[in-house]
């Protein structure tokens, strides 16, 4: 049984990777308007990856019996000075994930709900993979700076980036 405040908490979280899907199709936006397809890809495959792990607590919600409640979400920001500003945003971004996740999981603790501890373990090695995933491109963008080939080589490059949900 989950204890209302954990459960609260756990659908607080589903909203917040909605917020966060509309925060990356933001920056897809941004990137679209930028002409630079290969980066809009990109935040495009996040955004649906966030929308996926919104999808994951909506099903754990509703196996343990709790009734998922949607609610309103602030405006994303939809206005970058650069590329690297909007990676730099979601890094920021992927930094806050971790701090409610980790947040969840001591509620989880204290309250010895097992079943919950193994579910947001997944989502304790997801942030550790989106918080390298962001540094690493924010490493390669600053060592990019001027240089405008690779810079459109990079953006080649995450034109491929593809998304396949797994299973839930
Ligand atoms: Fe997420």
């Amino acid at each position: 049984m989950i204890n209302e405040t954990l459960s609260k908490a756990l659908n607080d979280q589903l909203n917040y990777e909605l917020y966060s899907s509309h925060v990356y199709l933001a920056i897809a936006a941004y990137c679209s308007g930028e002409s630079l397809d290969g980066f809009a890809n990109f935040f495009t495959v996040q955004a649906e990856e966030e929308k996926f792990h919104a999808m994951k607590i909506y099903k754990y919600l509703n196996d343990r019996g709790i009734r998922v409640t949607l609610s309103g979400m602030d405006t994303p920001n939809n206005e970058y000075s650069s590329v690297l500003d909007a990676y730099e945003h979601a890094y920021e971004h992927e930094q806050e994930v971790t701090r409610r996740i980790y947040h969840l999981s001591d509620l989880a603790l204290n309250d010895r709900e097992h079943a919950t501890i193994q579910f947001l373990k997944w989502f304790i090695d997801e942030q550790v993979e989106e918080e390298s995933m962001f540094d690493t491109i924010i490493n390669k963008l600053k060592r990019i700076d001027k240089d405008s080939n690779a810079f459109f080589m990079m953006d080649a490059e995450f034109a491929a980036r593809t998304f396949t949900p797994p299973a839930l």
